[in-house]
Order: C-alpha cells, then sequence, then structure tokens
C-alpha cells in the first residue's frame, strides 16, 4: 500500500427525493488499501459504493480514479468491479462458466481464458471445482464463486457490498480472514461495505464511518477506537462509558477539567476554558481494586463472569448511569473478582479518557 490517492471521492452528494443519502462525502482512498464503509442500516453506505461503481452518479461532487475524472462513466469504463450483496451467481452454470462469465465482454483466446479461470480457482481455493454445479456449493464456497468471478477481471478496485452478510458466523469470521489475506496478496484495492463494527475493524486498513449519509471520521481501526472524534463514532465503535466535565483552566497543551463525581483531572486538549466537553472511558481501561487509592470510589451493582473476563457495572454517587469496567481474568484465580455489594475503587491510566465536544 502507498500513500497515493487512488480513488478520491470529491464532495459527493446524493438525494432521493427528500432523502439525503450522500451528504458531501470526501474521502481519498490509497492504492491497494483495505478501505472500509461503516454505519447503521441507511446511512448511504451502497448508495456511495454504487456511486464509485457507475451505478448510480452524483447530484453534486466528482469521483476520480487516478486523478482520472470518472463521476459520469458507466460502470464498464472504470476499473472497478462490484460483489454484490446477495451472492449472485448462475445457478444454471458450473463454476467454472459462473466465473469465465465475467470475462466474456473481454472476447479472450480459449487458452487464455480457460487459464485465467483456473488461476481464480486457485486463488479461492476451489481448484478442481470447475465442473461442480452452483447448487451443489455450500454457501461460503458461492460466495467464494462470486468473488472470482469478480477478480477474474482483474479489477484495480474491487468494491463489495456486505459480502459476507449472508453468512453464519463461524463461516463469516474464517471468511473475513480469508478476504483479508487475498487482498494483501493480490494487492488490489478493496472499498468494503459493512455494518459490523468488529468485521470492519479486524479486516481494514483505514475505516470511513458514516452516519445518516455523512462521514463523521476516516482513521485505522486503532484510532477510531483509541481517539474517536465524536459521540457517535465512540458509541458506535465498541462500548464506551460518557461523562459530563467542564474546562476549569488550561496550562499548555493540558486542561483542567471538573469531572463531578470523578473529581478534577488534567487532561491534554484543546477545548478551552469555560468549555463544556464529554469524557469518554472504555470499560476495559478502568482497573478494579478493593484497597483505596487516588481513585474513585463505587460499589458493585452487577457482576457477569464470562470466563476470559469479567464485566461489571459499578454505582458512583453524584453518577446518573453506572461506570462499565471491564476486567481481564488472565493470570487471576476466580477468587479475585468483585461481588455485587462490594466496594471498589477505578483506576485508569493518564490519556485513558478521550475529550469529545458536547453536542
Ligand atoms: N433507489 C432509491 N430510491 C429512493 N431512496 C433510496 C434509494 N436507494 C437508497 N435510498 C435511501 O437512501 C438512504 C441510504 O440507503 P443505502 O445507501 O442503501 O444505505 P445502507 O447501504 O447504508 O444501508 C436510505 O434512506 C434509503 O432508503
Ligand atoms: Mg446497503
Amino acid at each position: 500500500m502507498s500513500d497515493e490517492t487512488y480513488l478520491n471521492i470529491d464532495h459527493v452528494t446524493k438525494r432521493f427525493g427528500k432523502v439525503l443519502a450522500v451528504n458531501d462525502a470526501q474521502i481519498a482512498i490509497r492504492r491497494g488499501e483495505f478501505f472500509s464503509l461503516l454505519g447503521p442500516s441507511g446511512c448511504g453506505k451502497t448508495t456511495l459504493l454504487r456511486m464509485i461503481a457507475g451505478f448510480e452518479f452524483p447530484d453534486a461532487g466528482e469521483i476520480y480514479f487516478e486523478g482520472m475524472r470518472m463521476t459520469d462513466e458507466p460502470p464498464h469504463m472504470r476499473p472497478s468491479n462490484m460483489v454484490f450483496q446477495s451472492y449472485a451467481i448462475f445457478p444454471h452454470l458450473n463454476v467454472f462458466n459462473n466465473i469465465a462469465y465475467g470475462l466474456r465482454r473481454e472476447r479472450l483466446a480459449r487458452a487464455e481464458l480457460q487459464r485465467r479461470v483456473e488461476d481464480a480457482l486457485v486463488m479461492i481455493k476451489l481448484d478442481g471445482f470447475g465442473p461442480r454445479g452452483a447448487n451443489e456449493l455450500s454457501g461460503g464456497q458461492r460466495q467464494r464463486v462470486a468473488l472470482a468471478r469478480a477478480l477474474v477481471r482483474r479489477p484495480k478496485v474491487l468494491l463489495l457490498d456486505e459480502p459476507l452478510g449472508a453468512l453464519d458466523r463461524r463461516l463469516r469470521e474464517a471468511m473475513q480472514i480469508e478476504l483479508r489475506a487475498l487482498q494483501k496478496s493480490v494487492g488490489i484495492t478493496f472499498v468494503f461495505v459493512t455494518h459490523d463494527q468488529e468485521e470492519a475493524l479486524s479486516m481494514s486498513d483505514r475505516i470511513a464511518v458514516m452516519s445518516a449519509g455523512q462521514v463523521l471520521q476516516i482513521a485505522s481501526p486503532r484510532e477510531l477506537y483509541e481517539a474517536p472524534n465524536c459521540r457517535e463514532v465512540a458509541d458506535f465503535i465498541g462500548q464506551m462509558n460518557f461523562f459530563d466535565g467542564k474546562v476549569t483552566g488550561r496550562d499548555g497543551g493540558m486542561a483542567r477539567i471538573d469531572a463531578g463525581a470523578l473529581g478534577m483531572m488534567e487532561i491534554e486538549t484543546g477545548a478551552s476554558t469555560g468549555a463544556s466537553v464529554l469524557l469518554a472511558l472504555r470499560p476495559e481501561k478502568i482497573a478494579l481494586s478493593a484497597a483505596a487509592t487516588n481513585s474513585v470510589k463505587g460499589t458493585v451493582m452487577a457482576a457477569a463472569y464470562l470466563g476470559e473476563r469479567s464485566h461489571y457495572n459499578i454505582d458512583v454517587p453524584g453518577l446518573n448511569e453506572p461506570v462499565s469496567v471491564a476486567t481481564q481474568n488472565v493470570g487471576k484465580i476466580a477468587s479475585q473478582g468483585h461481588e455485587p455489594g462490594d466496594t471498589v475503587h477505578m483506576t485508569w491510566p493518564p490519556g485513558a479518557l478521550v475529550v469529545l465536544p458536547r453536542d
């Protein structure tokens, strides 16, 4: 993967009647990148992908591939190929002909066609499955054939719309690993649509989080998780505790924040004196101990033992909602857990609290 932009979505907007499906999206996707569009159902992911493919056209904005304006070009003029949400393969064709179908336009010599399809079969680990009927395949195999049919045309960009959505959980997890490995080995740029945050986090180089037609944040999985830029992203990716805070003063890059029941704290942020802010803290960043240190005291309201980890809800006087805490049980014995009713003390490392704007 290089830093150079391959696919530039430049202030793209699309309306359907009164629905603003995509609102001024600005995304620069790099060559060889595994890039995901992530967001809840209806947020505009498919519409954006279809505009990249050329099945829909923007009302405003431009789409460039390698600096070439492709905004109004039909799908076959673009260096992209799409794998659809429902893995549409032809039930009456065998595997070989399903894959060869993708090459029909190219009028290849017979031997070349044969070689390209066989290469694709090896790529998707269905070597020797050519004569197999499409209806003799499992769901996972059918999805791999749909993938091969798109890959066999050697697109520079593969567009995938929730391609694993129809698979059961275990198969989906296996396919996630396979798809990621395949993408790295062929080096094709992938634009992958999903509403599943875990799927996006585990597969992507970078992710654009979308909500109601808007791109909220574009970042690596780690950055999205550790440094979300707003409440919506923080809420959508993993679990998060939120607290109210007020900046009471500043010292260089650090702000002094009054977080009510959590006490006073110093956090690195640009928020100005007097500003009301939202403080976000991941459950697993919090450590619990029975001993009082320089910490926040609370009472265990609920405890769930999940084997390698435990989840707790901790009631803190002065807070409206209990604090979620997730602790690892690795290196502990069972008696080191906490029970409902126990008094506990919470600590977290400096920098674990993320300061967000209040909306
Ligand atoms: N062809 C269409 N006609 C009218 N409204 C549409 C059409 N396609 C999508 N929409 C609307 O645009 C919004 C975004 O849809 P979509 O891009 O399919 O979201 P997602 O893929 O994230 O679930 C939704 O409100 C949807 O109902
Ligand atoms: Mg969709």
